[in-house]
C-alpha cells in the first residue's frame, strides 16, 4: 500500500510513522508513506497557502490553488483509490472503514487546517471525508495519523501472532474481553481460574461471554446493528 499525505505541518507527522508498528511496517516495505508539504505548492514568495474566508468571519481557509496544484501533481503519477479529507464533519471512522481502506492500494489524505479547505477542493477532488470523533482538532494531522495507524496495522504481515488484529475490540462489533498477564495474584486480585485451566474450549467460551458482557454494559449500540449504516 502507498499513502500520500498533504499537510502544512509535515514535522507533526514524522513521529507517528517513526516508531513502533508503523515504523516496522515501513521498514519492511509493507507500506510507503509520503508527506507532501502544501507550502511547496504555494505560488507567491511568502509561501501563502491560507486566506480569509469570503463572507467574513474568524479563521483562515486553506486556498484552492496550492491544494489543486499538489493534487494535479500527485494524480499524474498514479490513480488513487480514495482521496480522503480529514474533517470533523466527515463520516466517523470505525473499524469497518479501516478494514475496507486496508484493502486499497493507493490512498491520498488531505489534512485541513484553521477553518478547513476551500469547498471547491472537496467538490472536485475528495472521494471520502472522515472524522475521528465529535470534537474539533487544530488540524487534520492527528486525525490522519490515527487513520493511518488503524489501517496500516491491518495490512498482511504488519502484525504478528502476539499483536494479531483478529481478536481486537470491534473486530466482530464486540469489545475485547479482559486480559491478564503474570503474576497470578496481584494485590489480592486473582487471575480468573478458567484462564489457568488449559482448557481452550472453556477459555474461548469465557472470552466470548466476557466480550458480550462488556459490550452490553459499555456499548450496547454495537449490538443493535449487524451492519453499520454509517459506512458508505
Ligand atoms: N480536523 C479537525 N478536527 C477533526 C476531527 N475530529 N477528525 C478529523 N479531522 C479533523
Amino acid at each position: 500500500m502507498r499513502i500520500d499525505i498533504i499537510t502544512v505541518l509535515p514535522d507533526l507527522l514524522q513521529s507517528p510513522f517513526g516508531a513502533s508498528i508503523l515504523k516496522r511496517a515501513i521498514d519492511r516495505g509493507l507500506v510507503e508513506v509520503y508527506l507532501h508539504n502544501l507550502r511547496d505548492y504555494a505560488s507567491n514568495k511568502y509561501k501563502q497557502v491560507d486566506d480569509y474566508q469570503f463572507g467574513g468571519g474568524a479563521g483562515m481557509v486553506l486556498m484552492a490553488e496550492p491544494l489543486d496544484r499538489c493534487l494535479q501533481e500527485l494524480t499524474k503519477g498514479r490513480k488513487y483509490d480514495e482521496i480522503i479529507y480529514m474533517t470533523p464533519d466527515g463520516t466517523p471512522l470505525n473499524q469497518r472503514m479501516a478494514n475496507q481502506l486496508s484493502m486499497q492500494q493507493n490512498l491520498l489524505v488531505i489534512c485541513g487546517h484553521y477553518k478547513g479547505i476551500d469547498q471547491r477542493i472537496r467538490d472536485l477532488w475528495v472521494t471520502r471525508e472522515i472524522s475521528i470523533g465529535d470534537y474539533v482538532l487544530s488540524g487534520g494531522e492527528l486525525g490522519a495519523a490515527v487513520l493511518c495507524d488503524a489501517v496500516i496495522r491491518l495490512l498482511p504481515g504488519v502484525l504478528n501472532d502476539e499483536t494479531s488484529a483478529l481478536t481486537d475490540t470491534f473486530q466482530d462489533n464486540l469489545l475485547a474481553p479482559p486480559v491478564y498477564t503474570r503474576p497470578r495474584e496481584f494485590r489480592g486480585l486473582q487471575v480468573p481460574g478458567v484462564l489457568l485451566s488449559g482448557d481452550s474450549g472453556k477459555i474461548e467460551a469465557w472470552r466470548e461471554e466476557q466480550a458480550y458482557k462488556r459490550t452490553r454494559e459499555r456499548r450496547p449500540d454495537l449490538l443493535d446493528t449487524g451492519d453499520d449504516p454509517k459506512m458508505d
